[in-house]
């Protein structure tokens, strides 16, 4: 492990914190929902602390302070121009894509995503009475693409895209190309494309996302939350140039009371965007660390799971066809047989079903008690099916 400065090794117990991850599944390793097993960088605990040692937390608004921190952030990193006057605040990128959907399309309307994909675009189309119209990535020589012909035959039939750029949970960064065929196809459909834009920042070092162009009909979705693993928080924006989208969208999310701030978000996100880039850009050298550890395990000692190649998130989408069984059963005997708790692909989409999504944010000593866990299983997969066909 090369020197850091901060603290990404130590193992910290987040037993007994309410956390989704480690509170309420049992005693299984989590290696599944998309938080970290790292502490925040400094200046925003520190941030946090100094607003909690205030001792009144009543309704908070949002400062223009937090859209310059937002601003800034996509100026200086990217090269994407913002405005104050062409964002929204939210609560979250889940609750602004639910307001989208429900002020931009109708009940009954197909809403287009490409599978396999993030699992809550399924549930919030179907859970706001829309349909999933799939057009699924194509999955060739361990490495996925898009099916253009099948993009464009299908647009044709929803009034919305949702894209996850970079994607979870096959942790690709579209390329601009791959972004101007779908911008183009998306304006000459006439469909708006919302751009799940939230593992943004999380990339291989060295490597940078592209953001999607801020044209007409594109609506993006920002959020710090993934990068400085702030998701308890639950902040967010949109960004779009066109007013009445923008119009539209905000009347909807405050009918949705989505447009609400927490008292210590707004501390939060201004002390990750001003004060932590330092903090990020180690956590990406551990991240990419992480991830070799992985790829070299594999290849040594478990090479029937393969590993896609990718170069953004912390989610690894690891191929287990060889093993020749369903992802959830696969991933239910992992639970029963080490206590490895990694999601079943086929959450994603029908076409994830080959696969499990390993979550890589935690140090070492995690990681390589995950990996120790995951070929332990294997082998003990591989032993029951020995024996049940000497039966
Ligand atoms: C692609 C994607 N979008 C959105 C979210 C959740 O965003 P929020 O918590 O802001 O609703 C996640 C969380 O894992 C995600 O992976």
């Amino acid at each position: 492990m090369k020197d850091t400065r901060y603290d990404f090794e130590s193992v910290i117990d987040r037993k007994g914190t309410n956390s989704l991850k480690w509170d309420f599944f049992g005693d299984d390793l989590p290696m599944w929902v998309a938080d970290m097993d790292f502490s925040v960088a400094p200046a925003i605990q520190k941030a946090v602390m100094k607003r909690a040692s205030h001792p009144v937390f009543g309704y908070t608004v949002v400062p223009d302070e937090l859209f310059d921190a937002y601003i800034g952030w996509w100026d200086r990193r990217y090269g994407f121009r913002m405005s104050r006057e062409e964002m929204a605040y939210s609560i979250g990128v889940m609750p602004s894509i639910s307001s989208m959907i429900r002020c931009l399309t109708d009940v009954g309307d197909e809403i287009l995503i490409q599978s396999p994909v993030y699992h809550v675009f399924y549930y919030v189309i179907e859970d706001n009475g829309r349909k999933v119209l799939e057009n699924e990535l194509i999955y060739e020589n361990g490495e996925y693409r898009i099916d253009f012909d099948d993009l464009d035959e299908k647009l044709s039939k929803v009034k919305m895209m949702i894209l996850c750029n970079p994607h979870n949970p096959i942790g690709k960064i579209w390329s601009r190309e791959d972004l101007a065929r779908i911008d183009e196809l998306c304006k000459s459909h006439g469909v708006i494309l919302i751009s799940d834009e939230i593992h943004c920042d999380l990339t291989d070092p060295g490597v940078k996302y592209n953001p999607f162009m801020p044209s007409d009909n594109v609506v993006t979705c920002l959020s710090p939350s993934k990068s400085f693993n702030i998701a308890g928080f639950q902040s967010s924006v949109i960004h779009t140039k066109n007013k009445e989208l923008l119009e539209a969208i905000k009347n909807q999310m405050h009918i949705d009371n989505s447009d609400s701030c927490n008292v210590f978000a707004v501390t939060a996100v201004m002390a990750a965007y001003n004060d932590s880039e330092d903090w990020l850009e180690e956590l990406k050298e551990v991240l990419y660390e992480n991830k070799q550890t992985v790829k070299e395990f594999l290849a040594s000692e478990l090479p029937v799971v393969k590993l896609v190649e990718c170069d953004a998130t912390y989610l690894l989408w690891l191929d287990c066809s060889a093993l020749r069984m369903s992802s959830k059963a696969l991933s239910g005997f992992l639970r029963q047989n080490q206590g490895l708790f990694l999601s079943a692909g086929s959450d994603f989409g029908r076409n994830g079903d080959d696969f499990l999504r390993m979550n890589i944010a935690c140090p070492p000593e995690l990681l390589s008690e995950g990996l120790m866990k995951l070929k332990a299983g294997v082998i003990a997969l591989n032993n029951i099916n020995r024996l049940s066909k000497n039966i």
